[in-house]
C-alpha cells in the first residue's frame, strides 16, 4: 500500500492508501473521489482522469508517452508540466505521500 493524497476541486484533501501496482486512476476513482471520472476505464482513451501532479513529485514519475501526450491535448487546462492521466500512473513504494490535484472540471 501507498498512500497518495488527492486534492479534489475546491481543496479537500483525500490520502488513501492504495495497493501497489493499481494506477493513481485506479485508487482515486474506487474512492470515489471527486472528478476523476475515468470514462474509458483506464484504455487511455479519454482524459478524464486527468489530474495536476504537485510540483515536487513531477519528475519522479516516469515520462509522458506519445499516446497520453496525445489525450492529455483534450484535457482541461492542461498544464504543461504538471498534467497527466492518471490511469498511467502505476502506484508504487517511492510514491508515498504523492499530492494530485483534481481540475475544475474533466472533458
Ligand atoms: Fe481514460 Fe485515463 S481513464 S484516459
Amino acid at each position: 500500500m501507498t498512500k497518495i493524497v488527492y486534492v479534489e476541486f475546491g481543496g479537500n484533501r483525500r490520502e488513501i492508501d492504495v495497493p501497489d501496482g493499481l494506477t493513481v486512476m485506479e485508487g482515486g476513482r474506487d474512492n470515489g473521489v471527486e472528478g476523476i471520472l475515468a470514462d474509458c476505464g483506464g484504455a487511455c482513451a479519454c482524459s478524464t482522469c486527468h489530474c495536476y501532479v504537485d510540483e515536487a513529485w513531477v519528475d519522479k514519475l516516469p515520462p509522458i508517452e506519445p499516446m497520453e501526450q496525445d489525450m492529455l491535448d483534450f484535457a482541461w487546462e492542461p498544464d504543461p508540466r504538471r498534467s497527466r492521466l492518471t490511469c498511467q500512473i502505476k502506484v508504487r513504494p517511492e510514491l508515498e505521500g504523492m499530492i494530485v490535484y483534481v481540475p475544475e472540471k474533466q472533458i
